[in-house]
């Protein structure tokens, strides 16, 4: 939530007080050029113990609530029929409004079985926009996957609300060209990840529904940021202002036919989910839950997992729980642009967005801009972010580069973890780096896996070792041991 100071400035101010913590270290900049030299420049392969402020991601990282934790101490871990999965059933039932629930370990666990069931060889996917798991088991499967964004969701600063609705004259196309029977499904991601947390509105999910629906396709929504995105619809989309949360989620559930989720992001624990009311499609995916996750009751997870994630459905409701990341993202977005940082606008639902291209516009797209930013970033501040660019992005059948539509720097914003001074640090150092741009140099692989290459290659340096004269130029600076 956010509050008005007396002066009119606003700040992100926390409805929860903090009972547990766990200490984190700043190591100095020579150990963190050491760490990213080891960790082949990919933050990925940092360890933890090296990491000063964690915004790598925000799955799985969210700090629990008391009444989470309180109820995995209830769980029961009987392999059949467990007690958990019907206190899951009867959240999802109340705040989703769909019968069917089937458990899974975690989002791309979901994406596997729906893949597994759907997506068959020739079928196209159409999406408002592709995430990097999905698009892995929809092309295993054989499947195309179509991105069919409108014109403003590439501008990375925009003042458009809602940068992750779906271009409904491309999907007519799309679906024209394929024939329907050749279509899946098609999926709303709510806050598209890869493009800066954007949502979509509920006036174009349901555009998408009324276009599809009598082509007897089915609309599948990522909730992995449900919460998120219906924060987005409050303060974004005409006639919801006054609209609670619940009410929003339930009314994008009663126009999707099918919603499956990582719980590692607005539900804050670690799993995932797909659940529906259209009983053929869930009798259709559920044999498989067995074959490849676990019994339809546990699905893979752990029984005090699924507890926690039964109550935080329902706290991901609360206003303040749903604004928590959001709130702060955008005070961390402001401060950047105060500071003249190039970032993505408006501000998304699970990270600030760094333009890398526009950061470091020197460093062509071919030796990943938003790869090198993020090691610097680490070896300039110890914050470990994520690149969202072309590393992210694999190569394609003749082994060429992908260029990806963006080349972000994503410093992710876990909820309720850090504090207003963690963000002012954040800034401070992205403006150090920022006067010294010119010194950072690309990158190119010399470990490349042959799928989700961002997850473990290992790249160095294109020409100069600057990552060494960075770590100096800041000791020069700050002084030694900083
Ligand atoms: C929108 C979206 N879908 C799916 C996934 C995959 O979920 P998981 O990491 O739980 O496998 C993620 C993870 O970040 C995501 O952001």
């Amino acid at each position: 939530m956010s509050i008005r100071l007396s002066n009119g400035s606003e700040i992100p101010i926390e409805m929860h007080k903090v009972r547990i913590v766990q200490k984190v270290r700043l190591a100095p900049v020579r150990d963190r050029l050491r760490a990213m030299e080891d960790a082949g420049y990919n933050t990925f392969l940092l360890r933890s113990r090296d990491i000063f402020l964690d915004m790598l991601t925000d799955s799985g990282t969210n700090a629990m609530s008391d009444n989470q934790l309180a109820a995995m101490m209830q769980s029961d871990d009987a392999y059949a029929g467990s007690e958990s999965f019907y206190k899951l059933e009867e959240s999802v039932r109340e705040i989703f409004g769909y019968q069917y629930v089937l458990p899974c370990h975690q989002g791309r666990a979901a994406e596997h079985l729906l893949a597994k069931t759907f997506v068959k060889p020739g079928h196209i996917v159409p999406m408002n926009y592709h995430f990097t798991t999905t698009k892995a088991h929809f092309d295993l499967a054989g499947g195309k996957v179509l991105e069919l964004y409108g014109p403003e969701a590439l501008v990375t600063e925009s003042s458009f609300p809602f940068k992750g609705n779906m271009d409904l004259g491309r999907l007519k196309d799309a679906i024209d060209e394929a024939g329907p029977a050749n279509v899946s499904f098609v999926r709303m991601e709510a806050t598209t990840n890869l493009i800066g947390g954007q949502p979509f509105s509920l006036e174009n999910l349901r555009q998408v529904k009324a276009l599809v629906e009598p082509l007897g396709i089915f609309l599948v929504v990522d909730g992995s940021l449900i919460s998120e995105n219906a924060y987005f619809i409050r303060q974004r989309e005409p006639g919801y202002e006054n609209t609670s949360i619940r009410d929003i989620i339930r009314e994008i559930m009663s126009v999707a036919d099918l919603c499956y989720l990582s719980g590692r992001k607005s539900c804050s624990v670690r799993g995932g989910m797909i659940a529906t009311n259209r009983k053929d499609l869930h009798e259709a995916i559920r044999p498989w839950l067995p074959v490849y996750e676990g019994f339809y009751t546990y699905g893979g997870m752990s029984s005090k997992e699924i507890e926690a994630m039964a109550v935080g459905i329902r706290e991901m409701t609360e206003l303040e729980v749903a604004g928590a990341s959001a709130d702060a993202i955008k005070y961390f977005v402001g401060l950047l642009q105060t500071k003249g940082i190039p970032v993505v606008t408006p501000p998304g639902g699970l990270a600030c967005h760094v333009d890398a291209m526009r950061f470091i516009d020197h460093v062509p797209q071919s030796e990943y801009p938003a790869g090198a930013l993020a090691a610097a970033v680490y070896i300039t501040s110890g914050i470990r972010g994520m690149e969202r660019g072309s590393v992210s992005m694999d190569r394609d059948k003749d082994g060429n580069d992908v260029p990806s539509d963006m080349e972000l720097l994503r410093l992710a914003v876990p909820r309720r973890v850090y504090t207003m001074s963690h963000f002012q640090y954040a800034a401070d150092r992205l403006r150090w780096l920022y006067d010294h741009r010119k010194m950072i140099g690309g990158l190119e692989f010399y470990e490349e896996p042959p799928v989700l290459r961002f997850f473990g290659g290992k790249m160095k340096p294109t020409k100069s070792d600057w990552g060494l004269a960075l770590a100096q130029a800041f000791e020069d600076h700050f002084g030694p041991g900083c």
